[in-house]
């Protein structure tokens, strides 16, 4: 039995979470949860956004699922996702984007896999605000060394996956510093890959040929911000973010969550849907090597995906969270 952290989140967050729940006990996956919160639940009930004993167990387990965190708006609450991926250099941001069928899309070819430097660049927290000249600094720093660990990353997955092809996002163009640094990094550990095909996009670019033919992609490297923004366009070419997966992966620690967000308007209805958190629980099953289980159940969800009328609200359907969870267990 593995010990994974669960952090169910607030909003809609509890009820994807149970829906989760449910599935991987019917489907006698070998995972134990180690329940602990963070957000506003968690603030509001013992004044703390990331309790101690969070933490703890993070630092224990080295997995865990999240669902999704509202930050409370106001000056002093940094992001919880961003503390938490600096804290642990989860320096990877992982993010598959992938047709499913029964999921009405522009495209039906689209199969990438997003790696997002998740600690440096323009979200280093590196900010200035000169009173004064009214003048306002953000810094966007990267390093060699995290360059070289999100590249290697991204061709290293590419290599297990029988991925044909790694494409580096950036602007090198302008961004003569940094921006060469990575391309640079990247043209360099490309080298250690001769198997796979290596080239790059300017971001800008990148853009357009992402929403004109998205197909021609296979895994994507990029910084922070580059890869904050078209990570959410990919989502957008595979039905949005109620159903991509994502990671957070360091080198001896995991965070699986849904990307959205906590849904404020509908949380507490239990109409939400929990594809986006089961897809990714089932990322995380593959990383603690339970295959056959992450198998298992991913195809129970695409059979249940395909017949709209078995989905929730959001896919066309009319099931709620729960009924969306039977109908995956019934198919187990
Ligand atoms: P949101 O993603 O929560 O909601 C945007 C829209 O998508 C809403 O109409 C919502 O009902 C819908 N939606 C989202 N997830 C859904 C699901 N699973 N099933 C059905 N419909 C779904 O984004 P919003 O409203 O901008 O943010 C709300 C709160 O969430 C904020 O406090 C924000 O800070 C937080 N947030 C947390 C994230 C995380 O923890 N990873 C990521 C993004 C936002």
């Amino acid at each position: 039995m593995k010990q994974v952290t669960l952090i169910p989140g607030d909003g809609i967050g509890p009820e994807i979470t149970e829906a989760v729940k449910a599935i991987f006990s019917a489907a006698n996956v070998p995972v134990s949860w180690e329940e602990e919160n963070a957000g506003q639940t968690t603030f509001e009930s013992i004044g703390e956004l990331i309790p101690a004993t969070l933490i703890a167990s993070l630092e224990k387990n080295k997995v865990a699922l999240k669902g999704p965190i509202t930050t409370p708006v106001g000056k002093g609450f940094k992001s919880i996702n961003v503390q938490l991926r600096q804290k642990f250099d989860l320096y990877s941001n992982v993010r598959p984007a992938k047709t499913t069928k029964g999921i009405e899309t522009r495209f039906d070819n689209v199969n990438s896999v997003l790696f997002r430097e998740n600690t440096e660049g323009l979200y280093s927290g590196l900010e200035m605000f000169d009173e004064r000249l009214q003048i306002s600094d953000s810094v966007a720093r990267i390093t060699r060394v995290g360059c070289q660990k999100i590249i290697r990353a991204a061709f290293e997955y590419a290599s297990k996956h029988g991925c044909k092809k790694v494409t580096a996002v950036h602007k090198a163009n302008i961004l003569k510093s940094a921006g060469a640094m990575f391309l640079g990094e990247f043209n360099q550990i490309a080298k250690d890959y001769p198997n796979i095909q290596a080239d790059d996009k300017i971001i800008d670019n990148m853009c357009m040929q992402l929403v004109a033919k998205p197909e021609q992609f296979d895994v994507i490297v990029t910084t922070n911000l580059f890869g904050d923004i078209l990570s959410d366009l990919c989502a957008g070419l595979v039905g949005g973010l109620g159903v991509v997966a994502g990671a957070n992966i360091g080198d001896d620690m995991a965070i699986f969550e849904a990307v959205h967000g906590s849904a404020p308007d509908i949380a507490g209805k239990g109409i939400a849907n929990p594809t986006a958190l089961l897809r990714s629980a089932i990322m995380m099953l593959h990383h603690l090597e339970l295959k056959e289980e992450a198998n298992r159940i991913e195809a129970a969800l695409e059979a249940t995906l395909a017949n709209q009328q078995e989905c929730t609200g959001d896919l066309g359907g009319k099931a709620s969270t729960m009924e969306f969870a039977q109908n995956i267990i019934s198919k187990l």
